[in-house]
């Protein structure tokens, strides 16, 4: 087992620069809360057992929001800067050896590759404290690195506190740190608010080891993207921007086509298999799943859905927590919602709207329809402009349709409605009574001619 390291996620402040109700990192940025990305990248880099995310504004929400991780919590009711976040951990974390990496909630485009290299160099180094800086063109509200004589760091300098001259630097302390556990708790009440925010500032660490006789290693990384720290909602699309640009590349390396990158938007966690092909301005969110050699046309959004292999979603289609097994396909303009199911081959074509509702193997609704709360067997034939009436003002009521039944278009059923299998309905009826197998039902009145007929003059 390796040397386990703990590692600390600050997420306790409000994010006044968000101008939101909500927490900053629980704002979302690639389909996931900015904190759930930071928890990422640490479980890649130890188990769940060994992080702790520093929680106080909307503490609840936030940890509601990333329990699945199975991570640890730390509270810090008051917020007094990231040093005093860090504090508040004392007395769980202080007996706990190896090394202590500390880095921001509110930094969700960090590498989990970047995370261990900074860990190997801190052990390179025997550094008491390692970071990680990067030079940028405008590093307005970064703390800047203050180096001495022989280009080592002597401090880090907020914003808030430097001195024109030392806010001229352009190399910025990305906020990741990776110090030495021992000597990081022996230290770490010589953090004082002498500053003019009167916080207790965790970048202070870097001075106070130094005193201490530590070794301070920095890690200079050259890719700044990968440290943006979001503070505004500005900063938030540019890194939602980042995320979705790495997810696209990432499903394009393994055999997924996407005609147009940049117009699609798709979560962190869904998957897609290979030879599937992605048209433009397609949204694919939430945990969904799609098989292999699909098509999603374009503009379709799809959440939480289950596309098994050789579906087809033609343009401009709607799925909602919906599944559709193998060969079925859906659209244009159709819209599967709250649990509908399409078996095996089953189709839904244009202004089809399926909610709760199974569609069984082989059957087919090609056009304008409405089927909710409805069980459909295998090869039925849904005629266009079928409509089930499943709501009276008070219930919903089922209807189940028997394998093999063809219903006419323009058919009304009202529920609760049983038509049996190989069943006809007749074209515009009205069906209020259950239908018996392999029967026609007609529910209209019957055509009239009259001969010789003319109006009145
Ligand atoms: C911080 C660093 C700065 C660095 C920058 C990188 C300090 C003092 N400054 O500045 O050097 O360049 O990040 O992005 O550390 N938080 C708490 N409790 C608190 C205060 C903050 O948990 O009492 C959390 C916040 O929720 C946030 C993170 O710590 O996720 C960073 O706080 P923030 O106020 O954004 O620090 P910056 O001003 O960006
Ligand atoms: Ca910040």
């Amino acid at each position: 087992m390796r040397n386990e390291t703990t590692v600390v996620i600050l997420a306790a402040g409000q994010g006044t620069r968000m101008k939101s109700k909500m927490a900053k990192v629980l704002h979302r940025a690639g389909g996931k809360p900015l904190v759930r990305h930071a928890i990422d990248a640490a479980l890649r880099i130890t188990s769940a057992s060994r992080i702790f995310v520093v929680v106080g504004h909307q503490a609840e929400q936030v940890q509601l929001a990333t329990q699945d991780a199975g991570v640890n919590y730390i509270v810090q009711t008051e917020q007094l800067g990231t040093g005093h976040a860090v504090m508040c951990g004392e007395d769980r974390l202080a007996g706990l050896s190896g090394k202590l990496m500390i880095f921001y909630g509110d930094c969700p485009l960090i590498r989990p590759e970047t995370l261990e290299r900074l860990a190997a160099w801190q052990d390179l180094e025997c550094a008491g404290g390692a970071l990680v800086t990067t030079d940028l063109e405008d590093p307005t509200g970064y703390g800047r690195i203050i180096r001495d004589g022989s280009g080592g760091v002597s401090a880090i300098v907020e914003q808030k506190a430097g001195t024109p001259q030392q806010l001229a630097v352009k190399e910025i302390n990305a906020g990741v740190y990776c110090f030495d556990a021992p000597a990081f708790w022996r230290h770490v009440h010589e953090i004082r608010p002498d500053n003019p925010a009167r916080e207790y500032y965790l970048t202070d660490m870097i001075a106070i080891l130094l005193r201490a006789g530590h070794k301070i290693a920095a890690m200079k990384i050259a890719d700044p993207n990968e440290l943006l720290g979001i503070n505004n909602r500005l900063e938030l699309s540019i890194a939602d921007g980042v995320l979705r640009e790495r997810k696209v590349r990432e499903l394009m390396l393994a055999g997924v086509t996407i005609e147009r990158p940049e117009t699609v938007c798709i979560d962190a966690a869904v998957q897609i298999g290979q030879d599937t092909v992605i048209g433009p301005f397609v949204q694919i969110t939430g945990n969904t799943v799609i098989g292999e050699d699909c098509r999603i046309g374009a503009s379709s959004v799809l959440q939480n859905a289950k596309l098994g292999n050789g579906v087809q979603v033609f343009p401009f289609t709607s799925i909602e927590d919906s599944s559709l097994a193998d060969g079925a396909h859906a659209g244009p303009y159709a819209r599967l919602r709250m649990g509908a199911q399409l078996d095996a081959n089953a189709h839904v074509g244009n202004f089809v709207e399926l909610k709760k509702t199974k569609l069984g193997a082989g059957s087919k609704s090609m056009h304008l329809a409405y089927l909710g709360d409805s069980t459909i067997g295998s090869k039925v034939n849904v005629g266009a402009g079928t409509i089930t009436c499943n709501y009276d003002g008070k219930r919903k009521s089922p209807t189940v349709i028997g394998d093999g039944a063809f219903v006419g278009s323009n058919s009304t059923l009202v529920a609760p409605l049983n038509v049996g299998g190989g069943s006809y309905v007749a074209a515009g009826s009205v069906i209020t009574d259950d239908v018996p197998e392999h029967v026609l039902a007609l529910g209209r009145a019957r055509q009239v001619v009259k001969p010789g007929w003319k109006p009145k003059e």
